[in-house]
């Protein structure tokens, strides 16, 4: 258990499907050992999520959350949450474009469009269910790591590549509170 290296956009393994893990497993040694490494590598680099596929384990579980984010400065808080077999539903099919980085896509920012409104199901780290509806930028960090599991980076869901570039050219005051 220890941080650990997150891996870049061009490693093939971003691209793959994750598998379901058995809930039968979830208080294993193998899954909780999985998600320390996702808490102690997330909050290591100041991440508002990270899923496990981003540190080598192609399994569906991913974690988010903050209550003040230094690369997300303007975000709402969101609860601290890992979410195993993650099942999302469309709400309201209106999208809304937003900023997104990701810690495997160091230094660039895009506008990205995501559904406004959510609801997503799956289980936490000790087996139980959760059932939530969100919208906003909760819905936003929910949709953004659950397409890690589908191998799936958000500059593939850019519409619009005029608002796409360096997060130090974009926005320079991040450079200062942020690594990234
Ligand atoms: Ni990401």
């Amino acid at each position: 258990m220890a941080i650990q290296e997150i891996l870049k956009m061009g490693s093939p393994s971003l691209l793959q499907k994750s598998e379901l893990v058995n809930p039968r497993e979830i208080l294993g040694d193998k899954i909780q050992s999985i998600i320390t490494d996702l808490k102690e590598t997330m909050s290591a680099v100041n991440g508002a999520g990270l899923a496990a596929p981003q540190i080598g384990h192609n399994l569906q579980i991913v974690l988010f959350g903050f209550d003040h984010n230094p690369r997300y400065p303007e975000a709402p808080a969101i609860p601290m949450t890992v979410l195993i077999n993650p099942h999302i539903s469309v709400l309201s099919n209106v999208e809304e474009e937003g900023w997104e980085g990701c810690l495997s896509v160091p230094g660039i920012r895009a506008h990205v469009p995501r559904f406004k409104k959510i609801r997503y199901q799956g289980l936490d780290d000790k087996g139980e269910m959760i059932d939530r509806i969100v919208e906003g930028f909760h819905a936003r960090v929910v949709q953004h790591e659950c397409d890690h599991l589908n191998g799936k980076l958000f500059p593939m869901k850019v519409k619009d590549f005029s608002k796409f570039g360096y997060t130090s050219v974009l926005f320079p005051e991040l450079e200062s509170n942020a690594k990234k």
